[in-house]
């Protein structure tokens, strides 16, 4: 496996297997990877003949006060672990290639209204940050295909979003969530936890499992939705919200809405946030 850290370079490796005629997949993260990034390698190597991932911790989709600077940045350990799961490319740039113009002078790129909501409400500029990386990295490696995983999943509509509506010529692929054997989601901030709060996290995943029951039991969503919240307190977690949505826009779903529902957490342990959701249909 090839790592590079400037543009032109991955833009030589791309252009060779694209003259070759191979279909390029590409798999974005922010490092210290675990099996969650590891599946959607998985699935980008069964769609395409190249795959390639990016290592790039994103200061702009970071607030004031989150843990940008602490962020686990573990690049030898990853090139192994990409390695080992047949990347062919790790794009590994610094902050001045993806952002030659600096992060404050940087063209944003603003989904309006789908990132109003939930993690958007809760991290102002966040999905801003976020797109603009995505998008300059769709523009860099040209890819087919790109997956995400459905961890993030409003990241994932959010990303589907500009796609279509700048017109982006790649194929957004989710990857289902990769989950430790006792239910938590895999995430590079569960090691952030105590073993206490790491214990305490398991209350996350149980309440999305006791959402869908409910649904499925036929209550009222607002009412599924306090007691959530109420439940995730009690297990010792500050939730910034428990909610029931539609899976296809996150927003809020009408009594006779019959479209696919999508439960979602985020809650706080001490200094960490944790994210998590269940499809409930
Ligand atoms: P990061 O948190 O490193 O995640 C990279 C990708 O891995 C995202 O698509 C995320 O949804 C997926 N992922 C993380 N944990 C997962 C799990 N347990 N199961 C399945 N997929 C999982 O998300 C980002 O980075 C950034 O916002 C990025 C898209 C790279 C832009 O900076």
């Amino acid at each position: 496996m090839q790592t590079v850290t400037e543009t032109q370079a991955l833009r030589a490796a791309v252009r060779g297997w694209r003259a070759a005629g191979q279909t390029v997949g590409l798999v974005p993260t922010m490092g210290n990877l675990h099996e969650g990034h590891f599946a959607l390698l998985k699935l980008a190597r069964a769609r395409c003949d190249r795959v390639v991932a990016s290592v790039f911790v994103n200061p702009t989709q970071f607030g004031p006060g989150e843990d940008y600077e602490r962020y686990p940045r573990t690049l030898v350990r990853d090139q192994s672990g990409l390695a080992d799961h047949a990347c062919d490319l790790l794009f590994a740039p610094g902050v001045e290639v993806m952002y030659p113009f600096g992060t404050d002078d940087a063209v944003r790129v603003q989904v309006p209204r789908l990132t109003d909501t939930l993690e958007g409400a809760h991290r102002p500029g966040h999905f801003d940050g976020m797109a603009t990386v995505v998008c300059k990295l769709f523009n860099m490696v040209q890819p087919d295909v790109a997956v995400f995983g459905q961890k993030d999943f409003q990241q994932w509509r959010v990303i589907e979003r500009f796609v279509r509506d700048l017109g982006i010529p790649v194929a957004v692929l989710a990857a289902p969530i990769v989950r430790e054997a006792d239910g938590l989601a895999m995430s590079s901030r569960n090691q952030y936890l105590s073993p206490d709060e790491r214990q305490q996290a398991t209350a996350i995943h149980r309440t999305l499992l006791w959402m869908r029951d409910a649904q499925h039991e036929g209550r009222a969503r607002e009412e599924i939705e306090h007691e959530a919240m109420e439940r995730l307190r009690a297990a010792g977690l500050d939730p910034d919200y428990a909610a029931i949505r539609r899976s296809i826009d996150l927003a809020e779903p009408a009594e006779d809405d019959d479209e696919p529902r999508v439960a979602l957490i985020a809650a706080r342990l001490g200094a960490t946030r944790l994210i998590d959701n269940l499809v409930l249909d």
